[in-house]
């Protein structure tokens, strides 16, 4: 009868057994200088997060894509398309596999501060936006804020230019600290419009959001995380939200601001600037057929990127 029971059990956990449709991972402030950094002191971090995404990308088989929050190349960003920092902290650290997907991203304050658009806010003059999906020797960032339908996965991707939420400390560093304030207010008012333009009329399923920053950042804006917690797509169908940000330099949920049933992460433990916790690394995401989303980090050891003593490890 027990074995009876086992054998029922087995098979609607069969009929009932998920099957996953796609993947993807989430990095942020990752791009490592070897004159400016915080208190990681070389670029072994960044290649030890480096090396588990692509083992990560490896077992995974089915990643579609990586999200990029930001704070790319610290500590002011690359000057234009040609800037070696391309090379140096982007296409000679991450595989050719893990660069065999797009890179969708968007600009971190750090990002901010040599480029030219910063100041013209010009799209045409910024070094990282490319609009073209199959060039995959950039990011893909068509815009400052932007969107993209994933109508095979009933996912969208939602990706926000809210850098004016740090202008008083970014505006002073760079070379037009009047227009700059100007130019990332503006932003943000177009970052905001599309996010509620997009809560209120997408139709899919899964949707991931994402800025340079995490939702405690949204303490002011109580209608942000109002719609980042609604749970309902047009015509009262359910959706399942996950927005990511970085910014501070740790991955984790904890410090961040619930937005339940919705999920949050911090996830700006990439290696490039500092470790402000013990959590350091990256996440993936899975996409299921019945509809579901999970998220999970992927975490490398504290020492190899924060430095340790001989007589004190975590
Ligand atoms: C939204 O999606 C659902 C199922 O995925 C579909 O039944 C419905 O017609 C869609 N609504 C619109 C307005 O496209
Ligand atoms: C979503 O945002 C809109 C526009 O600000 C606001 O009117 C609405 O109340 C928000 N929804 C929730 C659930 O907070």
């Amino acid at each position: 009868m027990a074995q009876l029971g086992a054998l029922v059990g087995a098979l609607i956990s069969l009929a009932h057994a998920q099957k996953r449709e796609a993947s993807f991972l989430v990095i942020g402030d990752w791009g490592w200088d070897d004159v400016a950094h915080g208190n990681i002191q070389s670029r072994a971090c960044q290649n030890l997060i480096a090396e588990s995404m692509h083992e990560a990308f490896l077992e995974l088989g089915d990643v579609k894509f990586v999200i990029n929050v930001g704070d790319s190349f610290y500590p002011v960003g690359v000057v234009d398309k040609e800037d070696p920092q391309w090379d140096t902290k982007w296409r000679n650290v991450y595989s050719s596999s893990l660069r065999s997907v797009p890179w969708y991203s968007v600009y971190g304050n750090h990002d901010m501060l040599a480029e030219k658009s910063t100041c013209s806010n010009s799209e045409s003059e910024a070094a990282q936006i490319n609009y073209d999906a199959s060039n995959l020797d950039r990011f893909f960032m068509p815009g400052f804020s932007w969107f993209l339908e994933h109508p095979d996965l009933d996912l969208e991707i939602v990706a926000l230019d809210l850098n004016d939420l740090w202008a008083a400390q970014t505006c002073p560093h760079t070379s037009c600290k009047e227009s700059c304030h100007a130019s990332l207010a503006q932003r943000a008012e177009v970052a905001w419009d599309l996010f509620y333009e997009r809560m209120e009329n997408s139709n899919a399923s899964n949707m991931l959001v994402f800025s340079h920053y995490p939702t405690d950042y949204f303490w002011a804006y109580p209608e942000v995380l109002g719609n980042l917690s609604e749970a309902v797509r047009p015509g009262g169908l359910e959706r399942h939200v996950e927005y990511f940000g970085g910014h501070r330099h740790n991955v984790d949920q904890e410090s961040t601001t619930s937005i339940k049933p919705s999920n949050s992460w911090l996830v700006g433990g990439g290696g490039g600037w500092s470790c402000d916790g013990r959590q350091q690394g990256f996440l993936v995401g899975e996409i299921f057929d019945d509809g579901s989303m999970t998220t999970r980090p992927v975490l490398v050891d504290y020492c190899s990127c924060c430095g340790c003593w001989w007589w004190w490890r975590p």
